[in-house]
């Protein structure tokens, strides 16, 4: 499979989202990528349900929504009514991740789970038939811009094996730090979506970027 790419709005300039959403739009992006943060879960407050609805009456690509919450069971049903086609919730945030997991695809949608960076991946083995993606973040979740850890390759190449062994259908997504420098490597360890904020949205020329992007220029 070719691997995606999905610009995170955490980056966009928000006087500006609807412009920045119709650039999305008409780029080679496959997904947006959208960050939910509570203040709990991380150390970050980003935008809730009503900037959500807002996006998806402009976004004409799937809404991935990576949720950095508390208790994520409490508003699957209200993400997916906002028009969300995947649902990423953390490891380290589901008591129950089995029951998560379900719930979202019960509601006909992609399930997905996190891993902060100290989480191993072998805390999946009896869960990765259960899922559509693995996200691995490769910063500390609660903000963009930060430099990417460079052990997150161990862990996608690892996971790699993994679901390869288990001949399960997972996409693997990498999130936080990815650029033009590191994006070919991470793709060569096994990552099939790539998420990106800053090196989007701070660039002279986000639609050609997202292009590098997708090319691996
Ligand atoms: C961090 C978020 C990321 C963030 C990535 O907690 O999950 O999606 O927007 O930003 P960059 O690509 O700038 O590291
Ligand atoms: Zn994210």
């Amino acid at each position: 499979m070719n691997h995606l790419v999905a610009p995170s709005l955490l980056a966009a300039d928000f006087a500006n989202l609807q412009r920045d959403i119709e650039m999305v739009n008409r780029s080679q992006a496959d997904w947006f990528h959208l960050d939910i943060m509570d203040g709990v879960f991380v150390p970050n407050i980003s935008f809730g349900m009503p900037v959500i609805k807002a996006i998806s009456r402009h976004a004409t690509k799937p809404l991935d929504v990576h949720l950095m919450i508390v208790d994520p069971d409490r508003y699957l049903e209200t993400f997916h009514a906002l028009g969300a086609a995947v649902i990423t919730a953390h490891y380290e945030a589901c008591t129950h991740l089995h029951r998560t997991i379900q719930k979202i695809r019960s509601l006909g949608i992609k399930a997905g789970v996190v891993l902060n960076p100290h989480t191993p991946v072998t805390v999946l083995e009896d869960i990765l038939t259960e899922v559509d993606m693995v996200l691995i973040m490769s910063v500390n979740p609660g903000f963009g811009a930060q430099s990417f850890i460079e052990n997150s390759y161990t862990k996608i190449r690892r996971l790699k094996q993994m679901i390869l062994a288990k001949h399960a259908k997972v996409l693997i997504e990498v999130d936080g730090g990815v650029d033009l420098s590191n994006a070919a490597k991470l793709v060569e360890a096994g990552v099939d979506v790539l998420v990106a904020g800053n090196t989007v949205f701070s660039s002279k020329d986000p639609i050609h970027t997202i292009s590098r992007l997708k090319q691996l220029l």
